[in-house]
C-alpha cells in the first residue's frame, strides 16, 4: 500500500500511492470526524483521487500496525506564474488517537515534502473554532496571514 517513508520513520507518516478496501474504510471512518458534511468516498472515488498527479495523500499509522490509518492530511502542489505553491487540506486524526503527535507529524512531513519539491509556500486555512488544528498549524510554523478568504460555492 504504501510507496514511500517520509522522515526516515518507517512507521509512523507515509505517503499512500494506491488504493485498497482498507483505505476507502480508513477515509470513511475518519471523514465524518472533519466534517458532517463531507460525503463517503467510494473506492473510484478514492482511485481517481490518487492519480492526481499534484496530489499527495499522507497517512499516520500506529507503529505496532502500519496498516491501520489513524491520521490523514492531503498536500495539493500546483505551479504558478509566482511559484510552485502546496496546500494543505483536510487534515483530521482519529479522536482516540489525538493529542499524541499524529497531527504535527503528518503536518511536518506535508511541509517537507513540500519543500523538497520546490514549494516556495505552504497554504492552508482553519476555522477559527478548530483551536486544536489552529494551534497546531502555529506550532509547526505557520503564521497567520492578514487576507481575505472568499468561496464560490458551485
Ligand atoms: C487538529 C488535529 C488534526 C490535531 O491532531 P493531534 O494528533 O491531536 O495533534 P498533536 O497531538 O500532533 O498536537 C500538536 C499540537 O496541536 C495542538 N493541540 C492538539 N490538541 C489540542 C487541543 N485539544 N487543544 C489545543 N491545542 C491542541 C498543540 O499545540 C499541540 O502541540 P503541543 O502539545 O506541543 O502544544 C485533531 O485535533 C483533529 O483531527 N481535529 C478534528 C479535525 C480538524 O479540526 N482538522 C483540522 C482541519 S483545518
Amino acid at each position: 500500500m504504501f510507496s514511500h517513508l517520509v522522515r526516515g520513520n518507517p512507521m509512523a507518516v507515509k505517503i499512500v500511492e494506491k488504493s485498497s478496501p482498507e483505505l476507502v474504510e480508513a477515509i470513511n471512518r475518519l471523514l465524518p470526524q472533519l466534517s458532517s458534511s463531507a460525503k463517503p468516498m467510494t473506492a473510484e472515488s478514492v482511485e481517481a483521487f490518487l492519480s492526481q498527479p499534484s496530489t499527495h495523500f499522507f497517512a499516520f499509522t500506529p507503529d505496532d500496525d502500519p496498516e491501520n490509518i489513524l491520521g490523514m492530511l492531503t498536500l495539493v502542489m500546483f505551479q504558478i506564474p509566482t511559484g510552485t505553491r502546496a496546500w494543505i487540506e483536510d487534515v483530521v486524526v482519529s479522536e482516540e488517537t489525538r493529542g499524541q503527535g499524529a497531527g504535527r507529524k503528518l503536518t511536518e512531513a506535508a511541509i517537507e515534502f513540500a519543500r523538497n519539491n520546490g514549494a516556495c509556500t505552504v497554504d492552508l486555512t482553519s476555522r477559527p473554532t478548530r483551536q486544536a488544528a489552529n494551534r497546531l498549524y502555529q506550532r509547526v510554523g505557520f503564521e497567520q496571514r492578514n487576507t481575505n478568504v472568499y468561496r464560490f460555492s458551485c
